[in-house]
């Protein structure tokens, strides 16, 4: 017989994923990276692979443009020019890079730093760092228990004349809600704060044009977007970049060195220290190029209907409760579905479901003040989320392999 050849699905793009021996439900910690992807990077190492800016023979100048071909089609990806688009690690590094560069200039004693409740820590702990530094308040917008909504009173009232900064997320990656920035940024603009904008678990799920949602800063790791680990970039405004000292010192981010001065380097260079990762940028490039390849159109109607699925499947199984589940349908809620099973720990949730080849995350997913503030069971729950590559099959073994939980863990029913 000869060689069958199966129909192309965007799951057959994915290595990993392409025998179909797990239901992986855990991209909103890490996606995994199509074909393409690991291809670009392949060929950087292979046959690229001098150090960018640097050389002025052959092979240098085509790391070279490699390097600056994929900040310019990273940039292009969030709508923001390749000068104010900055490589760093990831999402984590970015908050941190507007710590240490810009809040101490913003924020002073007695002013005020505004987050959702609903954040990760990479975007609480940093806040906290600033604020005890500067004697400023953290100070926090409570979303409703039921709903996982951020009420409008939340925002205009802690969103005050002493806000100097209001950070958060644009999808949550607990509760998949997405966050009304347009309404935050108008605020916050209102009162001349600057905006922060996480957006880790949107650019996986929807386009984001940083320029009409009008933040100061945006923050986002290629890893969650089917690019490689260690690297990410940070979005920000073009005149407050230019204003604010670099983070890191070293090579190919100065001008001229001095005994004793040195004049930085233009944007983005400024604030790029060092050989970067140069096969990660590749890949970062790459992993936008493949999301357009599939098209926004595809990948909402996808995992629309699978969120449609998966939610109402679990809502049929017994014992099962989907955390805020009261807010489906009353908001913009992607990709993203927490759950708790009765009596069950949300680890023993996870470790049995993984029997069943079923990989979902488990705990209190970097948001231990959510977590706290929600008063779900054991403080944690369990946790699926979607990617491009998630089909019926995934879902269908999920809700297959539920009830199983608390049969294994000996109660009755
Ligand atoms: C909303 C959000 N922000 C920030 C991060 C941190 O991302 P990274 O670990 O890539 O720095 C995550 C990771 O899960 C996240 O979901």
């Amino acid at each position: 017989m000869g060689k069958i050849n199966m129909p192309h699905t965007i799951k057959s793009d994915f290595p990993a994923l392409r025998d179909q021996s797990v239901a992986y439900l855990d991209s909103a910690a890490t996606s995994m990276r199509p074909e393409s992807v690991l291809r670009a990077m392949d060929d950087f190492y292979r046959y690229d692979s001098a150090n960018p800016h640097r050389g002025l023979y052959d092979m240098s100048q085509r790391a070279t443009a490699a390097y600056d071909g994929a900040r310019e089609t990273v940039a292009r990806f969030i709508g923001a020019a390749p000068e104010e688009t900055i490589f760093v690690r990831n999402t984590s590094e970015a908050l941190n890079l507007i710590a240490y560069c810009f809040a101490p200039y913003a924020v002073g004693a007695g002013d005020n730093i505004v987050i959702p409740i609903t954040e990760h820590h990479s975007n609480i702990v940093t806040w906290q760092y600033v604020c005890k530094k500067v004697g400023a308040e953290l100070r926090y917008m409570y979303v409703d228990r039921e709903t996982g909504l951020l009420p409008d009173s939340e925002i205009e009232r802690k969103i005050d004349a002493r806000t100097k900064i209001v950070a958060f997320a644009h999808v949550s990656n607990v509760l998949g809600a997405v966050l009304p920035v347009l309404k935050i940024v108008e605020r916050a603009k209102a009162v001349g704060a600057a905006t922060v904008l996480d957006i880790a678990q949107s650019v996986p799920h929807m386009a984001v044009d940083v320029k009409s949602l009008g933040v100061d800063f945006a923050a986002f790791s290629a890893h969650k977007m089917y690019g490689p680990m260690g690297i990410g970039a940070l979005y920000g405004r073009r005149e407050l970049l230019d204003a604010m000292p670099p983070f890191m010192f070293g090579g190919d981010m100065i001008e001229d060195v001095r005994e004793q001065e040195t004049d930085f380097a233009p944007l983005p260079s400024k604030f790029e220290a060092g050989t970067q990762n140069g096969g990660g940028a590749v890949g970062f490039g790459a992993s936008a190029v493949y999301i357009g390849t599939i098209g926004w159109d595809a990948i909402e109607s996808n995992e629309h209907r699978l969120l449609t699925r998966l939610v109402d499947g679990m809502r049929r199984i017994p014992h099962v409760h989907i955390t805020c589940d009261a807010g489906f349908g009353l908001y913009d809620r992607r990709a993203v579905v927490s759950f708790e099973v009765d009596d069950v720990h949300p680890h023993d949730v996870a470790t049995i479901l993984n029997e069943s080849n079923v990989a979902v995350r488990a705990g209190k997913h970097c948001a231990h003040p959510l977590l706290d503030y929600l008063g779900v069971p054991f403080k944690a729950t369990a946790r699926a989320s979607l990617g491009a590559y998630t089909d019926e099959s995934d879902i269908d073994r999920l809700l297959d392999a539920l009830p199983r939980v608390r049969k294994v863990m000996q109660y009755g029913d």
